[in-house]
């Protein structure tokens, strides 16, 4: 029916059927009214050292020069042992929005001296993650004012261990708002986790010496690159506009092993980019770039990262299943520094080439065959355009590659 009434032709029929590793079953259980599935592809990035532990790292997505440009980054830092990750514990916080209390104040009293009993009926939850040691560690109310009026905000803060643990904070915060309408007198309205994830932080840190991060192996232009790079973060800092896009960069590796990996990638970014505004006056860099005492680029990501290991598509979907075996991380925890780590390393790759011969060099090295491929070059064709785009100069627009592609053919 959605074919004839959007008049597919029987190639993008085809496409949409070619089920890959997901088969028609197994993705229609997934979502509602599938038509198909979508492939994209799975790259691993190399060179990455956490904590003295070596990992491949697959990437899922669709644009070029992102592994290549993380495995390089990654690797400048291995003569300083690599990438040292220091991560929160696994606690996610779920939220109640209480409104037409009274008195805000004496409500919020009232939940606190609750709270052990809100967090036993947290936790009489039956689940895995209370039976692991995990569940509701504890409560914190604030009272906010709104255009509907105060509204007082109770969070629990619940421990998920190895899993996202979205369902499970949901369902706790849905079981204990009957119990909370009665303590405070007041009406519970949404009960949802949030993806501010501020007590589920990742923090990664790693060194790169001038000569590590230089083109030619001397201190001279490692210290040249290492300025053009901090100058670069402190546009970031500075400039909402630019943080964007330097944190789109960031997430070009968080999104893409977060996807491969099975998780909700949309919950990641969402608390990424609501962590580089949160306290701060304006939206700013999800890194921080700085040089040493002794002239060493500093790099450091501190980020909400809400993964799972247990439940969610990551035990459902097979090829996520594939790259975690691939990834062979034991703990959520594990997996937060990993995904971190990535988005640090892909940071600087980016920053590094913005700030040396621009980004274009690098990104149409690899996305020439993509324009051959877009201009309708076919077989043999596709890598005689991409070598003679690449040997143009000036702009390589997707215009001067169908200019090519018709003089070979005229050739
Ligand atoms: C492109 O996908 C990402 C960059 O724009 C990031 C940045 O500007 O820092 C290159």
């Amino acid at each position: 029916m959605v074919a004839n009434m959007a008049g597919l032709t029987p190639e993008h029929i085809e496409a949409l059927k070619a089920c890959g590793e997901l088969n028609e079953t197994a993705a229609d259980r997934m979502i509602e009214n599938v038509i198909g599935t979508m492939s994209l592809p799975v790259g691993v990035a190399t060179n990455f050292v956490i904590d003295a532990k070596h990992y491949l790292i697959p990437f899922c997505l669709e644009e070029s020069s992102v592994v290549a440009a993380a495995s390089n980054m990654a690797k400048r830092c291995l003569v300083n042992g690599g990438f040292r990750s220091n991560n929160d514990a696994p606690l996610m916080i779920g939220q109640l929005q209480i409104m037409e209390c009274s008195e805000p104040k004496s409500a919020e009293k009232v939940l606190a001296g609750a709270s052990e009993e809100l967090m036993a009926l947290c936790n009489s939850l039956p689940s895995t993650m209370v039976r692991l040691g995990g569940g509701c560690k504890r409560i914190e109310t604030r009272t906010i004012q709104t255009l509907s009026g105060p509204m007082v905000i109770l969070h629990i803060v619940v421990d998920c261990r190895d899993a996202m643990g979205a369902n499970a904070v949901n369902t706790m915060a849905e079981l204990i708002a009957p119990r909370v309408e009665e303590l405070t007198g007041g009406r519970v309205h949404l009960k949802i986790l949030s993806n501010l994830a501020v007590h589920r932080l990742a923090r990664i840190e790693a060194t790169f010496t001038p000569e590590e991060i230089s083109n030619d192996g001397t201190k001279a232009n490692g210290e040249a690159i290492i300025q053009g790079i901090l100058e670069a973060h402190h546009f970031a800092v500075a400039d909402p506009f630019r943080a964007a896009t330097h944190n789109k960069g960031v997430m070009n590796a968080i999104s893409s092993v977060a996807l491969a990996c099975g998780q909700d990638w949309r919950a990641i970014e969402a608390g990424c980019h609501a962590y580089a505004a949160f306290g701060k006056e304006h939206y700013g860099s999800i890194t921080q770039w700085e040089r040493s005492d002794e002239g060493n680029l500093i790099g450091r990501i501190e980020t909400p990262m809400a993964v799972g290991i247990v439940g969610g598509a990551s035990k459902v979907h097979p090829a996520a299943q594939a790259n975690l075996a691939i990834l062979g991380v034991e703990s959520a925890q594990e997996l937060a520094g990993v995904i971190a780590a990535s988005g640090l390393s892909q940071n600087l790759g980016a920053l590094r080439a913005l700030a040396t011969r621009g980004i274009q060099a690098g990104h149409m090295k690899l996305h020439s065959r993509n324009m051959a491929v877009s201009a309708g070059a076919v077989g043999e064709e596709i890598e005689t355009i991409a070598k003679r785009l690449q040997a143009v100069d000036g702009p390589k627009t997707q215009t001067v590659v169908e200019q090519l592609l018709k003089s070979l053919r005229s050739e």
